[in-house]
């Protein structure tokens, strides 16, 4: 593990990390003949990978990473984006950065580092593919006059006094029926059409995105993992089952699902009022949220910024438009299946449905030489190699646009975790700080805020390894 000057005296205070040492504190220095299979020849890569980098103990960090406080944060709890991070983390960078210029986050999500930059009271740009995340990010960001709050109001009482419809509603959602009980969808679906016929913009996109930040609390599935699951699906300690959907759903739903629907809405309706009346509208900067590809960026604008700071899609197949489907279906972003394929294929290459048949041109050799321990019987789609290798082809894209645009001694920061196929982890944090530094930039630091677990099956494949596991903020300087 390398060495660093780097005090970080006042660094954060209030993540009381001021106490991070200038030595790493990870030792993975281990006997390799204890080892099975590959796992010697992991560690000997990883020790070889890692010993020139800054590895800093970030732990004060690890309850900021993940979505769990944003859930309560005015603004962000307009709609809850659970791969989003939270405003605080992006705060303290910030500020000890001392950034004064441009910020961008090339994976916007929900809006989190606009958010902050904005509270900041600077400007920023933001992209993202997903066009959900895209206009919940633009609805928190907008600004909003006390005419716009008048009208908010005024919509969400109209709302409470709508009467259940006779009218039968439809949707392309072919899985419609499956996903949500009949009355509720029903419900979901007049709501919807209620909204949409909203003349004020500003007003029918804040009621859209309360609209669709209560899809999944009212459905029958959940977001978990990997995907979207059926909550009628229980886990017993002999196994799984199926509860019958019917009963499952009487048990679950109120007998008025219209009125249960209502109320769910109109509380979500009065969380975004009470934020826009007392917690909101200080910053007059506006953030740029473009919806498209990011590795596009310079295509849709060209100033020059000093902080990126994102969170890009882990190598770990996780498919963001799989868990936002019932969103993207119902909300009418996409209407057909092909649509639907088109838009996965913009992602990043983080998953086997984002291929995309690009040709691959970045080669990195540590990570070829730990796909070679991939043991293809153990994987569960021939295609993850292909997964890895375009996912670091993506990395390298990203990371060399960036660096032509980032104003000099600017920052990038990244949280980003590692992952595991077949007992062989890929650790991204150090393959994507040795890619920086092959592209020019310095690597400034990678705080290990926690460690990640994995699933059942490779737990005890990855005893010896699972150090390795760690979601991480690498910090590049230009
Ligand atoms: C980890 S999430 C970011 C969450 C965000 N930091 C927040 O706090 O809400 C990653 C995001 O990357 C987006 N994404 C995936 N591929 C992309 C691409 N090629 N270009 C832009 N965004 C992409 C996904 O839609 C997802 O919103």
């Amino acid at each position: 593990m390398g060495h660093t000057d780097l005090t970080y005296k006042v660094l954060f205070d209030e993540f009381e990390v001021a106490s991070i040492v200038a030595e790493p504190t990870l030792n993975y220095t281990l006997f390799e003949a204890e080892f099975k299979n590959s796992q010697a020849e992991q560690i000997k890569i990883f020790n070889k990978l890692e010993q020139t980098l800054p590895f800093y103990n970030g732990e004060s960090f690890r309850n900021q990473v993940h979505f769990q406080f944003a859930y309560q944060t005015p603004v962000q709890r307009w709609f809850p984006y659970r791969e989003g991070y939270s405003i605080k983390l992006v705060n303290a960078f910030i500020k000890e950065l001392k950034i004064k210029g441009n910020t961008f986050d090339p994976f916007s999500g929900s809006g989190t580092t606009l958010l902050a930059s904005r509270m900041a009271d600077l400007n920023s740009f933001g992209i993202d593919v997903n066009p959900v995340s895209v206009l919940a990010a633009n609805v928190e960001n907008e600004q909003y006059t006390p005419e716009d709050i008048i009208q908010v109001e005024e919509e969400s009482k109209k709302l409470t006094n709508i009467e259940k419809s006779k009218e039968i509603f439809q949707t392309s959602f072919d899985l419609a029926n499956k996903v949500f009980n009949q009355d509720i969808l029903q419900a979901l679906l007049q709501f919807k059409q209620h909204i949409k016929a909203i003349q004020h913009e500003k007003t029918k996109e804040v009621l859209f995105v309360a609209w669709l930040s209560i899809i999944e609390d009212v459905s029958n599935i959940k977001k978990e993992g990997n995907g979207i699951k059926y909550k009628n699906r229980k886990r017993t300690p002999n196994g799984y089952i199926n509860i019958e959907k019917e009963r499952w759903e009487n048990e679950k739903f109120p007998d008025n699902k219209f009125s249960f629907v209502k109320t769910k809405l109109s509380n979500r309706i009065e969380i975004i009022l009470s934020d826009l009346k007392f917690a909101y509208g200080k910053c007059d900067k506006k953030p740029n949220i473009y919806k498209g590809n990011c590795l596009d960026f310079e295509k849709f604008f060209s100033d020059e910024i000093e902080l990126t700071f994102f969170s890009p899609p882990y190598c770990n197949c996780f498919d963001y438009f799989e868990i936002h489907k019932v969103e993207l279906w119902l909300g009418e972003f996409v209407s057909d299946k092909e649509e639907f394929r088109k838009l996965r294929n913009t992602g990043f290459r983080s998953n086997t449905n984002s291929l995309n048949h690009k040709p691959i041109i970045y080669k990195n050799e540590y990570l070829e030489n730990l796909i070679s321990f991939f043991e293809p019987q153990k994987l569960w789609n021939n295609n993850i190699p292909n997964v890895a290798r375009g996912y670091f082809d993506d990395i390298y894209t990203l990371l060399n646009k960036l660096y032509q645009q980032t104003t000099k001694n600017g920052y990038i920061g990244i949280v980003v975790g590692n992952s595991a196929y077949s007992g062989v982890i890929i650790p991204t944090d150090s393959l994507i700080a040795e890619i920086a530094r092959e592209i020019g930039f310095k690597v400034k630091s990678i705080f290990v805020t926690r460690h990640l677990t994995t699933s059942s099956q490779q737990k005890q494949e990855l005893d010896y390894l699972k150090n390795y596991l760690r979601e991480s903020i690498v910090l590049l300087e230009r």
